[in-house]
């Protein structure tokens, strides 16, 4: 009857009968120090405005962002990445490289509290630009579209001034061609040669950043970011952008969106061997906590599969709104 099964001989729920074995075996961790926690800074002192797809986070003035991050760091998480909304927006993003932008200014004030926390810039004109474009526009294409090469100068000095304000990891994530390379070199030019890129190297024009676009207020006045982010229907795209980035010179790439792009994760992993990012981003986060709130799902359970199936699909960092629930269910 078991003629061609190893059956009975072989029974792999032998690993799982004791609740203690199986806790041997298992293949995959999560550990809060894999967590990168998103922060949006405004300007003002003492403001802290609910964002209302994202329950559970706002956006912080630099004081409150301390206290964010004193908070963080109590449960084991101490990575940020900071968003920026500034006062002004204009054509060109102009914000962005001011001596006083607040993502330099909020750096600062956290530096101050903080040396010793990982803080990361995202480099990048959407939240900067009155047309929510993600640099300068010109119709040089005969389409209104974000004009590659002459926004790379801008990005180079957002990097250069966000490091002199502190930052320990420049990301830059509006797909530009040429991004890394730009940046590198610029760095480089003014000081900052041990300073390590994190490149969005396989970001997705996805549907899952609509909360963020409200967090941030940064979404597109007109059409959509299909001419600079990637086609989700792309997967051997992803291998060349990300293979592109590293001869630019990427220290850490990222794949972003995390949970409809497991597959890239893996195969990125797979062929590159290189410190791997992949971020939850914040539609993932909108679904659980809306799912959550009407008692469809368990929020802690549904949390950290979620997590744990990012992690086993081989991101080495996670970015991820659920960073501060996710630490303090792991801790029991
Ligand atoms: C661009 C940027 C975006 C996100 C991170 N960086 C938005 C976009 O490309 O429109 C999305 C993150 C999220 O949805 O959580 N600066």
């Amino acid at each position: 009857m078991y003629a061609n099964s190893r059956f009975p001989a072989t029974r792999l729920r032998r690993l799982r009968y004791h609740p203690l074995l199986r806790r041997m075996v298992r293949e995959t961790s999560l550990d809060p120090g894999d967590f990168i926690l998103p922060l949006f800074v405004r300007p003002g002192r003492g403001v802290r405005q609910p964002i209302r797809s994202m329950p559970g986070h706002a956006q912080l003035s630099a004081d409150e962002a301390v206290k964010e991050v004193d908070a963080a760091r109590q449960l084991g998480v101490h990575a940020f990445i900071l968003f920026g909304i500034p006062a002004h927006k204009d054509a060109i993003g102009s914000a962005a490289w001011a001596g006083d932008n607040v993502i330099a200014l909020t750096l600062q004030e956290l530096k101050r509290h903080h040396p010793d926390a990982l803080f990361i810039t995202d480099e990048c004109f959407c939240e900067y630009t009155d047309h929510g474009h993600c640099g300068v526009l010109s119709e040089r294409t005969g389409m209104r579209d974000v004009d590659n090469d002459a926004t790379l100068p801008n990005l180079v000095r957002q990097c250069v001034r966000h490091a002199e304000a502190g930052a320990d990891l420049v990301a830059p994530s509006g797909m530009l061609d040429g991004m890394v390379a730009a940046i590198r070199q610029g760095l480089d030019a003014a000081g900052f040669a041990h300073l390590p890129i994190l490149s969005y190297a396989a970001k997705y024009a996805s549907a899952f950043y609509g909360p963020f676009r409200e967090a941030a207020e940064s979404p597109p006045s007109f059409g959509d970011r299909g001419s600079y982010q990637m086609d989700p229907a792309n997967g051997d795209e992803a291998l060349r952008e990300v293979a592109l980035d590293l001869e630019e010179g990427a220290d850490l790439v990222m794949v972003k969106p995390a949970l409809s792009y497991l597959d890239v994760v893996r195969r990125v992993k797979e062929r590159f061997g290189v410190p791997l990012a992949a971020y939850n981003v914040s539609g993932e986060y909108a679904m659980v906590k809306a799912a959550a709130e009407r008692g469809w799902i368990d929020e802690r359970r549904v949390t950290l599969e979620i997590l744990m199936s990012i992690k086993r699909a081989g991101a080495d960092l996670i970015l991820t709104y659920h960073a501060l629930d996710a630490a303090r269910w792991l801790r029991g």
